[in-house]
């Protein structure tokens, strides 16, 4: 079942490709019209809505962080990502024009069906976004888009975390569609794109071993800092739990603008600092941002490993590695950004070890509150 890999998890990592493709299968046409079938809501019901909320816990609420940059920005409709533990206690504002789309691989994380049921009673629509066929999130929910990721055996996910990415592209794009924020000329073009990535993942997948190597001769590290900015942010928190929860490396993920209010204290001599960078054909001065970003975390001594854009010659003479990956759009880049964070925290606890796929004190689904 392992297809010859040590692991579930260097298996998962090694499916995402067809995980992302699989997740895309079927739900537009030539033209680029989306059509999601399980998509229940009454789209004039959908064209009201006037806010989402995004329910989720651990590595599935960092997708939907990603998914916030991504709807508002083609939607242009508020989006606020929550932990669903969280959610419930602190009297939310939740009303029949509030969009809940809640985000699980297991669709029975405990913590994440009471807030669904909680917003539900509150009069709200709810989608669910999950990788399990006919499971208790879906069931309780008006609609579902599922991930078509497979079954995630490893503890630690991985393939369902792009799956879920893909499918937040969906949902946003599906709902500019349908409330007329892009054309279908831009929805096209942004699927064709998408389309793309299964093949740019499996190149991140090729380049592998450097990543591993790198892991290999961080073993006794102590200590692992992870930053980005805009999409990068949740990518780097991801990164960040992937060393914890496979590796029990203490590992921490900041966004990097916040470094200078608090975080680079705790930079000295040899720290080792992952920083994703965005493509500098991007919007804004978000790659210069980040580039100013390595340089300060540098000059007080960190040891600085670097996720860029192919090209990005930039970020070289900063960096003590650099890992590139293929060109993509800066919303995309979740999809290819996440995948040498897997490799290395998996490499890392299996240097150590480990048992990456049944980490210690963990379980695959989280069924108690
Ligand atoms: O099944 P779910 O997506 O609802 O699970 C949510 C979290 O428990 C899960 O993502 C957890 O953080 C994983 N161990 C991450 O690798």
């Amino acid at each position: 079942e392992k297809d010859g890999y040590p692991s579930f998890m260097e298996k998962e990592i090694n499916d995402q490709p067809d995980a992302v493709a699989a997740t895309l299968l079927g739900r537009s046409d030539l033209e680029g019209k989306l059509t999601l079938d399980e998509m229940r809501i009454d789209p004039q019901v959908l064209k009201t809505i006037n806010k989402i909320i995004v329910l989720a816990c651990g590595t599935s609420a960092y997708a939907g962080q990603v998914a916030k940059y991504a709807i508002e920005h083609w939607c242009r409709i508020p989006t606020e990502v929550e932990l669903s533990h969280e959610f419930r206690y602190r009297d939310p504002i939740v009303d029949e024009n509030t969009l809940i789309v809640s985000i699980s691989q297991s669709g029975e994380t405990m913590d994440t069906l009471m807030a669904v049921r909680y917003a539900r009673e509150q009069g709200a629509k709810t989608i669910s976004i999950c990788n399990t066929n006919g499971s208790t999130i879906p069931r309780e929910s008006d609609a579902v888009l599922y991930t078509h990721a497979g079954p995630e055996i490893a503890v630690a996910s991985t393939k369902a975390f792009l799956a879920q990415i893909t499918a937040t592209y969906l949902l946003g794009l599906y709902l500019a569609q349908l409330r007329g924020n892009l054309f279908q000329g831009q929805i096209k073009d942004i699927l064709a794109d998408l389309a793309k990535t299964p093949a740019k993942i499996a190149q991140v997948l090729a380049n592998a071993a450097q990543i591993k190597d790198l892991a290999l001769s961080m073993a006794n590290t102590r200590t692992v800092l992870f930053l980005g900015r805009h999409v990068g942010y949740p990518v780097a928190l991801e990164g960040a739990l992937k060393l914890k929860e496979l590796a029990y490396i203490h590992a921490e993920g900041f966004a990097a603008g916040e470094l200078k209010h608090g975080p680079i204290a705790l930079i000295e001599e040899g720290q080792p600092v992952f920083v994703v960078v965005p493509s500098p054909r991007g919007r804004d001065s978000l790659h210069a941002k980040v580039v100013s970003n390595i340089q300060e975390v540098r000059a007080r001594g960190a040891m600085t490993i670097v996720i860029a854009e192919e090209g990005d010659e930039s970020v070289r003479e900063h960096a003590e590695h650099v890992f590139y990956i293929p060109e993509t759009t800066t919303l995309l880049a979740p999809l290819l950004t996440t995948v040498p964070l897997q490799i290395f925290a998996c490499a890392l606890a299996t240097a150590k070890g480990y048992d990456v796929d049944q980490p210690r004190n963990l379980a695959k689904s989280v069924t108690v509150e």
